[in-house]
């Protein structure tokens, strides 16, 4: 069976790339991007999505309610048959419709170390903390704001002299490492949720 992946994103697109190339590489096995939903139309993710041939769409929020563009994400995703939604750099809230509609079926990438740094700006919010070690979590969504089961988390170090840029760019790098392994590990059927907590199975 192949799965089918369906990616919602808001702006660049790098880890969208990460996830591609993932698929192209055979690294992700038995699996196809169906669909990249964006709510920016300028959103360059969606230029590396046609680019690899897949459909990129730009839905538009200021055509819509709050719950009437969820429903039309809803729509787009039952078309396609979609079986794995991932959050990419999407910068919008994801409505309840669709939580419960792909409960345990949705990954996000947050670029800290959960729970800490919840949010917008994490990278910026650990930095100015003055942590020294900082990092990017992969996990389920539910409804909290990045308060799903932790799939992967990787860490870097903070160094003297860094800036918040220097920093994120550490991060991003490990986000493109552990965003494809956690959606490998899930296509293969290899993750269990035991309450907040994800077991690896076999
Ligand atoms: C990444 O840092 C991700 O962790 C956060 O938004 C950023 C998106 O970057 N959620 P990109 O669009 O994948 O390049």
């Amino acid at each position: 069976m192949v799965v089918k992946i369906a990616v919602l994103v808001s702006g660049r697109g790098s880890n969208l790339q990460a996830i591609i190339d993932s698929i192209e590489r055979g690294y992700i096995k038995n699996a196809e991007i169906n669909v990249v939903i964006s709510n920016k139309a300028d959103a360059y993710a969606l230029e590396r999505a046609r680019s690899h041939g897949v459909n990129a769409v730009f839905l538009d929020p200021s055509e819509y309610d709050k719950a009437g563009y969820d429903r039309e994400i809803l729509n787009v995703l039952k078309r396609d048959n979609t079986d794995l939604l991932l959050l990419a750099g999407y910068f919008r809230l994801l409505g309840n419709e669709i939580i419960e509609a792909y409960r345990n079926k949705i990954l996000n990438i947050h670029p800290s170390l959960l729970p800490a740094f919840k949010g917008l700006h994490a990278q910026k919010q650990a930095f100015e903390y003055g942590v020294k070690v900082a990092g990017c979590t992969v996990h389920f969504v539910d409804e909290g704001l990045d308060s799903g089961p932790i799939i992967i988390q990787s860490c870097v170090p903070v160094l003297q002299g860094d800036t918040e840029e220097t920093l994120t760019d550490r991060i991003l790098e490990k986000e493109h490492i552990i965003y494809p392994e956690a959606v490998r590990l899930f296509v293969e059927g290899k993750l269990k949720i035991e309450g907040t907590n994800v077991v690896f199975l076999n």
